[in-house]
């Protein structure tokens, strides 16, 4: 079993943020990956995918739709899942933590942790204090979620 942690990134704050959940899941060989970079033919049953996006107009940017576009057509059973995003605090901001998180349910995936917002400062960033932080305790959390699975 393996941790993909997959991101895409415009100025580095979701990169950031994967690369935090990364490692805090280090047991479980996990490696923040580009979405550009990512081969789906890596992912195995049981795995963990984690995928991180910036909100683009109130939804996941189009490489990440696209990835889990293609994901869903029939490589996600069996694979644990998660999906944060990456906001600015506006009083309108969108989501696509959320939406990203019904794409991986409805190709299969079984969620294992509420869709996560980190929020940056303005459109470059930088994140917010105590983002990071708050990205190992997310992915501690995904790590509890899969212990719990493994022992009924
Ligand atoms: C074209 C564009 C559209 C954006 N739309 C939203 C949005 O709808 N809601 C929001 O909260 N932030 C929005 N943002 C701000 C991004 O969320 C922010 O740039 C991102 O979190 C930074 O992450 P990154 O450094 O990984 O690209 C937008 C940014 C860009 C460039």
């Amino acid at each position: 079993m393996k941790a993909h942690i997959v991101y895409d990134s415009a100025y580095g704050n979701t990169k950031a943020v994967a690369e935090a959940v990364a490692r805090a899941l280090k047991p479980l060989r996990a490696g923040a990956v580009s979405v550009t970079d990512f081969d789906p033919g890596n992912l195995a049953a049981e795995d963990l995918l984690v995928v991180g996006s910036p909100i683009n107009g109130w939804r996941p940017t189009p490489k990440i739709t696209q990835l889990l576009a293609q994901l869903g057509e029939g490589r996600l059973k069996g694979v644990n899942a998660a999906a944060f995003d990456t906001r600015v605090r506006f009083f309108i901001h969108g989501d696509a933590a959320r939406k990203m998180t019904k794409l991986l349910k409805e190709g299969g995936a079984n969620i294992i942790a509420d869709p996560a917002p980190f929020y940056v400062r303005g459109t470059e960033g930088p994140l917010r204090n105590g983002e990071l932080e708050k990205a190992a305790s997310w992915a501690k959390s995904l790590a509890t979620a899969l212990e719990r699975k493994a022992t009924p």
